[in-house]
């Protein structure tokens, strides 16, 4: 087959471990508890990646760089806020999630990270579903190659080596927490998507495990996000100079993470997220599932919180990679299109897109489908082109919430985060797919580090009204549905649809 175009570097806040270092003022009466109240973000700092991809459908991660981004991140916080800095209290970590991070006896890293988007491990979803366990109804998910379980199955299969060397498997944040504390610990939204979780009871299960031929000393000791995991190693707290003790509670997964940093832990709230992957996220009160759609079911990172969440694996990987194609930048594409949107015979005449450039989870966990052009013609430009790749990871998107509101139609308003949160027209687009309002947020690009610094924050004595930790952030803009839009959007959503179930056939000859 010929060779996948090499993915884009990806954007610094979904490949960071992000920390949240919270405002941590010494309490010195009322006045200074209340402004901890306040959660004003005194800094921010980031550091990039890399991912390699060693073959089409490998994605992999070097842990060290994990290690040294944020050494490098606690470095620029201290310089850009040095009082504060030595006097934090307490850290939460997120990461991106089901990432296999596997060490051995000594503590050391057997092999680089197999990362979320990576598909290689689709023959071993089938063995890890057919050993007479009921793994949908415990761990409440389908099996895709995604998650952690079948990557495990997958080196068992093809590196047995390493996989005789496991003592641990540890998700990527909670790799950096062994590193900053020396305490093997996961918390319950990131566990969920290891596969190996009994999502109803949050805890580890034999069962789950054992289809990957693991147990539960293989595996960290589990918390909700908001409690303590362990305190900072004195190596680390000498070399940054803190004065306390500082705490490392649970955190999240990135997502689980970004909804907490918008307040997003109620069953009426939802968000939308246009990062890497294209996320719909909503709270429930209880465990509900769909394995049918690959909805994943996953535990929120606060107590007896559940939340639904669709996943699409390229959504702004989508716009990087026509953006290089047609040599135009993100910026220029948006501003090409604001006016687009706004002339029927424009959007009519417009190609296809099937955004699946490294296969796709929700709705159909289909690690063979890949992206395609559909209704190219004479007249077709870039443009065009431009238009149908955005629309057709918006209809990704509505695919996804269609999914989640077969098992939960609760949700009323919904928060849109991520990179494609900033064009208007593209928010226009999706508000008109789905008929309803969408709510942008000034503070959203913050997501999961002000997520799991209000994790933390649940660890410091001075701080009474815990329940008031994670509130809704204030809306910025709303934007409504173009009714006039919808009749049409509809109609190429069906079209769009039906191209992927004709493709959906011949996808895995086209990989052979
Ligand atoms: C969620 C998922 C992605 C990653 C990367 O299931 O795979 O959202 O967490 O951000």
């Amino acid at each position: 087959p010929p060779p996948p175009p090499p993915p884009p570097p990806p954007p610094p806040f979904f490949f960071h471990a992000d920390h949240g270092i919270r405002d941590a003022q010494e309490s010195r009466g009322l006045g200074d508890v209340y402004k901890r109240q306040e959660q004003n973000i005194l800094a921010t700092s980031d550091s990039p990646l890399t991912v390699q991809n060693p073959k089409d459908g490998y994605s992999e991660q070097n842990p060290e760089e994990w290690i040294n981004a944020t050494l490098e991140c606690l470095e620029s916080l201290k310089i850009k806020k040095p009082k504060e800095f030595t006097e934090t209290i307490s850290i939460g970590i997120s990461g991106h999630m089901h990432g296999a991070t596997l060490i051995d006896k000594s503590g050391d890293v057997i092999r680089p990270c197999i990362l979320w988007n990576d598909t290689r491990s689709h023959k071993e979803c089938e063995e890890f579903e057919n050993q007479s366990i009921d793994v949908r109804s415990i761990s409440g998910n389908i099996t895709m190659p995604g998650f952690t379980a079948p990557k495990i199955n997958w080196l068992k299969n093809n590196e047995i080596e390493s996989f005789k060397k496991i003592n641990k498997v540890l998700l990527p944040k909670d790799y950096l927490r062994f590193y900053l504390t020396g305490e093997y610990y996961s918390e319950m939204s990131d566990a969920s998507g290891t596969l190996w979780l009994d999502i109803k009871e949050r805890k580890w299960s034999e069962k789950l495990l054992s289809c990957s031929d693991l147990d539960i000393k293989h595996m960290p000791s589990l918390v909700e996000g908001n409690q303590e995991t362990g305190i900072l190693k004195n190596s680390i707290k000498d070399k940054f100079s803190f004065k306390n003790n500082v705490i490392v509670v649970g955190g999240a997964g990135d997502n689980a993470a970004a909804a907490a940093g918008m307040g997003i832990i109620n069953q009426k709230q939802s968000f939308i997220s246009l990062g890497t992957s294209g996320v719909f996220f909503t709270p429930t009160q209880n465990f509900l599932s769909n394995t049918g759609d690959a909805v994943h079911s996953f535990c929120h990172c606060l107590p007896n919180k559940w939340h639904l969440m669709s996943v699409m694996l390229s959504a702004s990987n989508c716009m990087d990679w026509i953006c290089s194609i047609t040599n135009t930048s993100i910026s220029d594409i948006l501003k090409n299109l604001e006016n687009y949107f706004n002339d029927p015979s424009l959007v009519s005449n417009s190609s296809f897109f099937l955004p699946y450039l490294s296969g796709e989870r929700t709705p159909h966990n289909d690690p063979h489908i890949r992206g395609s052009f559909h209704a190219m013609k004479t007249t077709t430009d870039a443009t065009n082109m431009q238009y149908a790749v955005i629309e057709g990871v918006s209809f990704g998107i509505l695919d996804g919430v269609n999914s989640i509101l077969k098992v939960n139609d609760n949700f009323d308003k919904v928060f849109m985060v991520g990179g494609g949160s900033r064009s208007s027209f593209w928010i226009e687009l999706i508000a008109s797919l789905l008929e309803r309002n969408l709510s942008v947020c000034d503070q959203s690009e913050y997501g999961a580090a002000l997520g799991v610094a209000r994790l933390a924050m649940h660890v410091d004595k001075n701080i009474k009204d815990q329940n008031n930790i994670i509130k809704e952030i204030k809306i910025s803009k709303e934007y409504k549905p173009q009714f006039d839009s919808i009749d049409l959007l509809r109609k190429r959503y069906k079209i769009w649809k039906d191209l992927y179930s004709s493709n959906k056939k011949i996808a895995p000859t086209l990989l052979a």
